[in-house]
């Protein structure tokens, strides 16, 4: 059984629907779900969901080895950022496999402050086309490992940064544990 566990800081959408897809699943296992903020709405979803939640603080990720250990611990197989907003430590990317999802066409709209809303405003902002999301392997360079899977949609001069993120949700929605799973089962392809 391959085992992933789940990084985020927000609401958790996505963090829910991986923990669904993989329920039952014969091979791939929804360990447990972290994250840096106490109150973020992904950590009661887990609960209700029957997965491990924990919150950790931003000290512990970045100066100490607790999460590394406990990791380690559950052999985990790799981290999953869903709407993870600190920078992972490198140690961490230099032991584990680290896959992220962004919404937005990288390497277009990547890089710091670049999440949620403020990439869906900068899109529109510049009269872009065509937006989407992007998943890709972390590496130690902020939104630049390399791409697993992108996915497009288009941007119509009516959209707002809410219609937008309504579109980029329903792919991230499709895309993101079917990626996960390509990734750890060795399929070659995602959809
Ligand atoms: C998602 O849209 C994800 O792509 C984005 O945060 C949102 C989290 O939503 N990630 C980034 O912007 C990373 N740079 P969720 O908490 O409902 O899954």
């Amino acid at each position: 059984m391959k085992k992933i566990v789940i990084l985020a800081s927000g609401s958790g959408s996505n963090a829910e629907n991986i923990i669904r897809y993989f329920t039952n699943h014969p091979s791939i296992l929804a360990d447990s779900v972290w994250s840096n903020k106490q109150d973020a709405f992904v950590l009661e979803r887990a609960e209700r969901l029957n997965v491990e939640a924990h919150h950790f603080t931003r000290k512990e990720l970045n100066e100490t080895d607790q999460l590394l250990i406990e990791f380690r611990k559950r052999e985990i197989d790799l981290i999953v950022l869903a709407g993870f907003l600190l920078l992972l430590p490198q140690k961490f990317v230099r032991e584990f496999l680290v896959v992220n999802i962004h919404p937005a066409l990288l390497p277009a709209y990547g890089g710091k402050g670049m999440y949620g809303e403020n990439v869906h405003r900068a899109v529109l902002a510049n009269r872009e086309t065509e937006s989407g999301i992007t998943i890709h392997l972390v590496d130690e360079v902020y939104d630049h490992g390399k791409i697993l899977f992108r996915a497009k949609c288009p941007v119509d001069f009516q959209d707002t940064p809410e219609s937008l993120a309504a579109k980029i949700h329903v792919l991230e929605m499709e895309h993101f544990p079917r990626t996960i799973e390509a990734l750890l089962l060795g399929s070659t392809s995602s959809t």
